[in-house]
């Protein structure tokens, strides 16, 4: 597939079907994550596989109210949760290099990406799924303290297509020289 077309052609996934995922392809999944750039190449990540459907339950009821990618928890053969841990990524002995402060999102969000586009380019769905009660999941993953799960997202084959919501147009999110007036 050609990078645009799957750039383009990726969406977010909420319906899924039962079909198992092959490890080999999970491995191309978690490869494509694994080659992300991070600040000062920390990797300040962790990864937990989940097929256990009890765990998938639990993590299921921590869901956001309304949230739409709420049936996709049980409903994918596999969950990825994606764990940054803190206060490392753009850190030097402990104190923050940058105004900014924990570069984890940001890695994890381009980890994030990459993996979800691998998935797409390979017949697979994804969503990243972020609006739920994050110290629940915490308590339900046993993630250690120091680390947080950030995301959750399912992995499957879709079960339909799905329409591509509007994007902003490129000319009202670029400015030329300096930031000059916003769309709002
Ligand atoms: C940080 C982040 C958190 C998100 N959380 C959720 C979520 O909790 N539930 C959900 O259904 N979709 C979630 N999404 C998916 C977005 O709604 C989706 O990417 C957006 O509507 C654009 O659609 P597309 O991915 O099909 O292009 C999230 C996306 C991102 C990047």
């Amino acid at each position: 597939m050609e990078l645009m077309e799957t750039i383009k052609g990726r969406r977010s996934i909420r319906r899924y079907q039962s079909k198992e995922v092959p490890e080999e392809v999970l491995n191309k999944v978690l490869e494509a994550f694994q080659w992300a750039p991070s600040w000062n190449n920390s990797q300040c990540w962790e990864l937990i596989i989940i097929k256990d459907a009890a765990i998938k339950e639990a993590l299921q009821a921590t869901m956001g109210k309304g949230n739409p990618a709420k049936k996709s928890i049980t409903e994918a053969p596999l969950l990825i949760a994606i764990c940054a841990k803190l206060k490392y990524s753009g850190y030097d002995k402990g104190e923050a290099v940058t105004q900014i402060g924990d570069w984890a999102m940001y890695d994890l969000g381009l980890a994030n990406q990459n993996l979800c586009l691998m998935a797409h380019s390979l017949g697979l769905g994804t969503v990243v799924v972020a609006f739920f009660d994050h110290n629940r999941v915490n308590e339900i993953l046993e993630v250690p303290s120091g680390y947080k799960a950030l995301t959750i997202i399912p992995l499957g084959y879709p079960a339909a297509d799905v329409k591509a919501p509007d994007r902003r147009k490129i000319g009202d999110f670029t400015h030329e020289n300096k930031f000059r007036g916003t769309t709002d």
